[in-house]
């Protein structure tokens, strides 16, 4: 067992878990944050996807014990003051889920990815901040799966946020 603090969605938690506990495990099981889903639960699917300290990461691959002292962000703590995010709103605006499983993920992953900079895999220009295009969105997001495919209204929704 071990003593850990986090503060997730601005809130401060002092917790005592088996050092095994997977940071996605501590959300759902311990903190009752069932907002973040486990798809795979081996990094392949995205559907867990939070922000920890500002950084996208998944929730399934981190071992809480070595986040003590982390502001996590889950899809819960998106909204501010019950506004919902911009991402949120346009997710909503522009029909970009269906069964709604990975949104979370996709939410937490896009917002995460809206404040990274420097070029990825389809860049062409390596010495510029490249321009958010439906492109640079699908190679920037492809970590997140959806299996009902609303990929085209995800990419339109991020890519109206990111303008
Ligand atoms: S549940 Fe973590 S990547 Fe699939
Ligand atoms: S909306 Fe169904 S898995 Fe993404």
């Amino acid at each position: 067992m071990a003593e850990i603090s986090l503060r997730v969605n601005g809130a401060e938690y002092a917790l005592s878990i088996d050092t095994r506990t997977s940071l996605l495990d501590l959300l759902r099981e311990h903190l009752g944050l069932t907002g973040t889903k486990k798809g795979c639960d081996h990094g392949q699917c995205g559907a867990c996807t939070v922000l920890i300290d500002g950084r996208r990461s998944n929730a399934c691959l981190a071992l809480a014990v070595a986040h003590d002292g982390a502001e996590v962000t889950t899809v819960e703590g998106l909204a501010d003051d019950g506004r919902p995010h911009p991402l949120q709103a346009a997710f909503m605006e522009l029909d970009a889920f269906q069964c709604g499983y990975c949104t979370p993920g996709q939410l937490c992953s896009a917002a995460g990815m809206l404040g990274e900079r420097g070029p990825s895999a389809v860049t062409d220009d390596l010495t510029a901040d490249p321009p958010l295009t439906r492109e640079e969105i699908r190679e920037r997001m492809s970590g997140n799966l959806c299996r009902c495919g609303a990929y085209v209204n995800i990419v339109a929704a991020i890519e109206e946020v990111g303008r």
